[in-house]
This record gives structure tokens, sequence and C-alpha cells, in this order.
């Protein structure tokens, strides 16, 4: 039975744990138009040594008009390659492996970065948003395969594609953003046309030894989509699903007696059910028992520790050294890391 700090074969890396440190943008760290700050890179350092298996860096714009907040980190210019050596070096040097998730806002395009919100369809409640034209589309899958080359050339071992969270790649999946009526909507096999389009043109371009990971909505906008969502992805080429939500509360599933869990975690479980390759479940799991249990009874191949890891970023060698655990304090209305990671409680009493 494997346990949290069983090894696994990503595609023949071996990943030393199942222990996964997600995305998380450090609100104000990254520099100018996108640069790695020494910031940036002391944290990711920070986490890595801490033990996780895989860390994933944070949402990285691909385009520059379609950042989520003006201090986003970049991968939309060959200049940010340096940068990214810097993390991705860093990252390795604790034998952990390096994924960097490649994203887009569409819709949801920060008011300060651009006056224009670009999205597969308008939206009525959106005044600042338009439809892309299908040249425009073909520009962001090009722009999506570039930041995976600049990310190999930096060192990292793969990407994440962010497909979840109402973002560009989520509104394409889900029908409730796409209402196109051309060869990027109008079913769910034409609606994955984008992210199927960036998916082969990554693995054309950096090889099949490149890890291509999707972070996807599972509720995009139901479950059995989710579903259908993620054999589509794993036909294309996809090596590994981190499953979270789709940006909306619409169609959550109910989770079962005894799958002590959120919806997210267990749609995460059931996504494992209908696919081949490996799954991340993530999302308020918190404890190293709650952890344990999801890979002790298969219903998840990796878990993806968020908070906790902010809170500690020793997490996994605590775990594995049966030692004491900062714990993260779950702050209401919501994580101050979204605002100034200085401010997190648990982070200070431990830096105290
Ligand atoms: C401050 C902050 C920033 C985040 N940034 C990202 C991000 O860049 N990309 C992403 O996919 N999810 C992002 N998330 C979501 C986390 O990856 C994770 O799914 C979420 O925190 C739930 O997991 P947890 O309960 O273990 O923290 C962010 C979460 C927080 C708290």
């Amino acid at each position: 039975m494997p346990t949290l700090f069983s090894e696994y074969l990503l595609k023949g890396l071996p990943v030393k744990n199942r222990i996964v440190f997600p995305p998380v943008v450090c609100f104000h760290y990254a520099g100018e138009d996108g640069a790695v700050t020494d910031r940036n890179v002391e944290h990711y350092h920070q986490i890595a040594a801490g033990g996780a298996g895989i860390i994933v860096t944070e949402a990285t714009a691909v385009w520059k008009d379609g950042r989520l907040a003006p201090f986003q980190l970049g991968i939309w210019s060959d200049e940010h390659i340096a940068g990214m050596i810097r993390i991705a070096s860093a990252v390795k040097a604790e034998g952990a492996i390096s994924l960097l998730q490649i994203h887009h806002a569409g819709l949801l395009t920060n008011e300060q970065v651009s006056a224009y919100a670009k999205a597969p369809s308008a939206d009525a409640n959106n005044p600042r948003s338009s439809m892309l034209t299908v040249n425009e589309i073909a520009e962001i899958i090009e722009a999506f395969i570039k930041a995976a080359e600049r990310a190999q050339e930096a060192g990292y071992q793969g990407v994440e594609m962010h497909g979840a969270h109402g973002y560009l790649l989520n509104q394409f999946a889900s029908s409730l953003f796409n209402k196109r009526e051309d060869e990027y909507g109008g079913s769910l096999e034409k609606n994955m046309k984008f992210a199927t389009d960036i998916i082969l043109g990554i693995r054309a371009r950096c090889g099949s030894d490149f890890v291509i990971g999707y972070r996807l909505g599972a509720n995009s906008p139901s479950l059995e989509d989710g579903i259908s969502i993620a054999k589509l992805l794993q036909r294309a080429g996809v090596d590994i699903l981190h499953v979270s939500h789709g940006g909306s509360l619409q169609n959550l599933p109910r989770t079962p007696k005894g799958f002590d869990y959120n919806w997210i975690v267990y749609s995460g479980a059931m996504i494992k059910t209908h696919v081949g390759i490996p799954v991340i479940v993530v999302n308020d799991i918190k404890t190293p028992d709650r952890a344990l249990w999801l890979i002790e009874n298969n219903h998840a191949d990796f878990v993806a520790i968020g908070k906790p890891q902010l809170a500690d970023p020793e997490w996994a060698n605590h775990v594995k050294n049966s030692e004491e655990i900062n714990l993260c304090l779950s702050c209401k209305p919501t994580c101050k890391w979204y605002e100034d990671s200085r401010l997190c409680p648990a982070r200070r009493r431990r830096d105290a």
C-alpha cells in the first residue's frame, strides 16, 4: 500500500513523495513586467527544502495583456527565462520536480493590465469583454506553446496549464462561458480544441519527455463534464491532472457518506476512477492523516497541500520525521497571502 512517502515514477522521472506544493501566486513579490525577484527565488527554495516532491510555480502569464494582476510573474518574453532559471534551479537543487503553471486570465484579466478582457465569448456582465477572433486564438495558443518552450529552456521538467478557477482555458472548456459556434465551441470536443491545440503544440515542440500537466475545473459546468474533459485531456497527451474547481458554485456534486472531504477532493477522486494518468487532489486536505488516507485508499496519486505549506514550508519534512507542524490558522474571510504574506499569523508565529 503506498504511503505519503512512496516514490512515484512520473514519465520515468522519480518523484520522491506524493506531496505537491500547488501553484500559489505570491502577491506583490514579482518585479516589474513579471520579472522574478530574489523574494520569489527564496520562497520557492524554502518550500522545496521543506520536502515536497513536486513544486508547481504559481500562475505565470503567457500574455502581457491577459494577466490577473499587474504584479503577476510573466513568461511571455524570452527576457523572463533568466529569472525562471533561478526558480527552477533552486527547486531542483532540493530534489523536487519543478513545473511551471502557465496562465491567461481571459474574462478575468485585470483592468489595470488591459482595457479589454478577451474571452471565448463576450460576457454581458463584463463591459470590457470581447470575443476572441480565430486569429487572436491562434496567437494565444502560440503564446502558451512558447511559454512551455521557455519553461523547458529555464530547466523546468514540465508545465501545468491553468485550466481551472474560471480563467481562459476554463472559459473555453465550460459551456457556461463558451457560446461560440465555430471550431472552438459548440460541443465538448470543440470547447476543448483550444486546450488540445496547445497540448499538441507543446508535445511537438518540447518532446515526449516533457511533462504536460493540466489543472482542471471539475465542475465545468458539471462533474460529468469534468470527467469527459479529463478523458479528452488524457487522449490529447496530458501526463498528470490536478483537479480543482471551475470558478463557479453551480452543479456541485454531493460527497457520499464516509468520504470526509469537500466536493473538490471528491471530484478529483471520481475523475481518477475514469482516467489512466496520475491525479493530484487538492483543497482543504490540511492534515497528514487526511492526506495519507487519500493515497492509501487509491483516491489520488498525489495530494496538494497549499496553505498548510505556506504556514509551514517544512510541512513535508516534519511529517516524514514525525515532528510538530506549524499549523495554518485558516484565516477568515480569506487567506492573508492574497494580500501580503507578511500578514500570515501562522508564519509570523513561526518566524518570530
Ligand atoms: C494566496 C493564494 C494564491 C493562489 N494562487 C493560485 C494560482 O496561482 N494558481 C492556482 O491554480 N491556484 C492558486 N491558488 C489555489 C491553491 O493552489 C489551492 O488550490 C487552494 O489554496 C486550496 O488548497 P489548500 O486548501 O491546500 O490551500 C491560490 C491560493 C491562495 C491561498
